[in-house]
């Protein structure tokens, strides 16, 4: 209840500092850029140049663009981000109005405060520009504009903000010349985009000043006997602190050093607190670039979500690129090639998916990644099944060598000559290993074998095995079909379904 009391009033607080932001924000505008024709960048920079050129008032443009900008961007950075901004938008085109009508004289012409020093106002006007967008950053406010555009832009690119801003800026104040040079000559026009580029330095320089103001941070490390008074002294006080071992290397003693980590502005308060308890003390004080964790900032590098990486346990390019497509970019599929495994991995068993997972323990275990492994078999009835788990192997026994395409086939067709039942069917066993699963995917195609070789594509059986429904062989109905239809495909395709969800 109290941190969500905290949180309110925490809003609460940003909602005021964003308000009178934008009044600074507003009167540095109206008082100092309008008159004298300075384009800074942003929106504010691409309405003041419409106001140049055509006379519309400035939070007429403001409005209108941001609302377009708006619209996209509640649709695609979301309402969060919007809320500050519509509320940072809608009060300064208020202001913008309220205080035009107020300094104007009776023609409409807004007053030159500083007469004809041009580059005095220039120098206000970024300043309290600078001082203005400082605090309302600070409170996580928007004018919206290009604020808004950054973060549309972010959301897809890795680009910082900082640059998207900085490109969009100098293509507006650049583009300032094009509205002066017709009416005022190029050297007026000139002078105007270095009003408009030092006016954005300014600004630039102020708006970081007053956000990093705060932040400075300075780290104490103190060096005394006294060490664990003050740092008990120190955390009373409310800073975090730690007291790490040291050797004074001259007289080799153990000594403790105690380290703070605190804003600039305490540094006084720390060092008074040292002071009182031990005036000897040694202290180094240094400024830090930064310092994130609790009571600080927040990291803001955004970290890549790296995509889990699956290991299939093949070399078999075909059946890679085949997986590849169907899991899409959702996972990181690694060959075993990629991961540096050169062995023959091991499949001794009597089954397809023993085998399948023999070579993904195998990986599992060695590699440590989570992983996949195939096994086929081409399954004849007539046969018993045959030959199975062997399919790679089966003239071996005669003498052939492993995976001999033209000798397994042969064999394949005598020991079927003369049976009238050729049915068969090619079956796939998928075994993933994934996080603390272990799961099988099945792939049937049946079909039958005919009596002899047909068609030239694909591999193995291709050419003697011609599926149910089709009238030509796996090696005749090429790859594009065969993908669709294929054992491995159907197992494939469990898999995938299992892996997206
Ligand atoms: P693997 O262990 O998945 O490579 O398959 C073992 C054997 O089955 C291979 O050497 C091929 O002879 C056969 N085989 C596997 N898949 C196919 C296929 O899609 N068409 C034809 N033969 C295949």
């Amino acid at each position: 209840m109290k941190q969500r009391l905290k949180l309110i009033a925490d809003e609460a607080s940003d909602y005021i500092y964003i308000a009178i932001a934008l009044l600074i924000y507003a009167t540095g505008v109206t008082l100092f850029l309008l008159p004298y024709e300075i384009t800074t960048g942003g929106v504010t920079g691409i309405a003041s140049l419409i106001f140049f050129a055509t006379g519309i008032e400035v939070q007429i443009s403001y409005l209108i663009m941001n609302a377009i900008l708006l619209v996209l961007a509640i649709k695609i950075v979301g309402w969060r981000f919007c809320v500050k901004t519509i509320y940072g938008v809608g009060l300064l085109t208020i202001y913008l109005w309220v205080l035009q009508r107020m300094v104007e004289d009776d023609n409409g012409q807004l007053p030159h405060l500083v007469g004809d020093q041009a580059f005095m106002a220039v120098v206000l006007g970024a300043l309290l520009e600078g001082i203005a967008l400082g605090i309302c950053f600070s409170h996580n406010g928007s004018t919206g504009g290009t604020d808004i555009i950054a973060a549309i832009v972010n959301k897809y690119k890795e680009v910082s903000l900082g640059t998207v801003l900085m490109l969009l800026d100098c293509i507006i104040i650049s583009s300032s010349y094009f509205v002066f040079v017709g009416d005022e000559g190029t050297t007026k026009a000139l002078e105007k985009i270095v009003f408009g580029f030092t006016a954005l330095i300014i600004s630039g320089m102020t708006l970081d000043f007053v956000v990093n103001r705060n932040r400075q941070s300075v780290q104490f490390m103190i060096f005394s006997r006294n060490y664990s008074r003050i740092a008990t002294m120190l955390n009373k006080q409310g800073f975090g602190v730690t007291v790490l071992d040291g050797t004074g290397w001259y007289t080799r003693t153990e000594r403790k050093v105690v380290v703070v980590v605190a804003r600039k502005r305490q540094s006084v308060n720390i060092l008074r607190y040292i002071k009182i308890i031990d005036p000897y003390a040694f202290v180094s004080m240094g400024n830090v670039q930064g310092v994130y964790g609790e009571g600080f900032d927040p990291m803001k590098a955004k970290i890549k979500k790296a995509k889990p990486t699956l290991v299939f346990a093949t070399n078999n390019q075909h059946k890679l690129e085949e997986v590849r497509k169907i899991i899409g970019d959702k996972f990181e599929i690694r060959s075993l090639e990629d991961i540096g495994c050169k062995v023959e991995l091991p499949e001794t068993s009597d089954s397809l998916e023993g085998n399948a997972l023999q070579k993904a323990q195998y990986i599992k275990k060695y590699y440590g990644f989570d992983c996949f492994a195939d096994d086929t078999g081409l399954e004849c009835a007539a046969l018993g099944g045959e030959p199975g788990v062997r399919s790679a192997r089966y003239a071996c026994e005669d003498g052939g060598a492993d995976h001999d395409s033209e000798a397994n086939m042969k064999k394949l067709l005598k020991n079927l000559e003369g049976k009238e039942d050729r049915s068969a069917q090619f079956r796939t066993a998928i075994a993933l290993l994934y996080k603390d699963e272990t799961l099988v995917f099945e792939g049937i195609v049946k079909g039958h074998i005919i009596s002899e070789k047909k068609g030239s594509e694909g591999f193995g059986y291709d050419p003697v095995f011609m599926p149910d429904g089709y009238n030509e062989t796996f090696a005749e109905l090429g790859s594009d079909v065969k993908n669709k239809i294929s054992h491995r495909a159907q197992a494939v395709a469990k898999l995938c379904e299992f892996l997206i969800k």
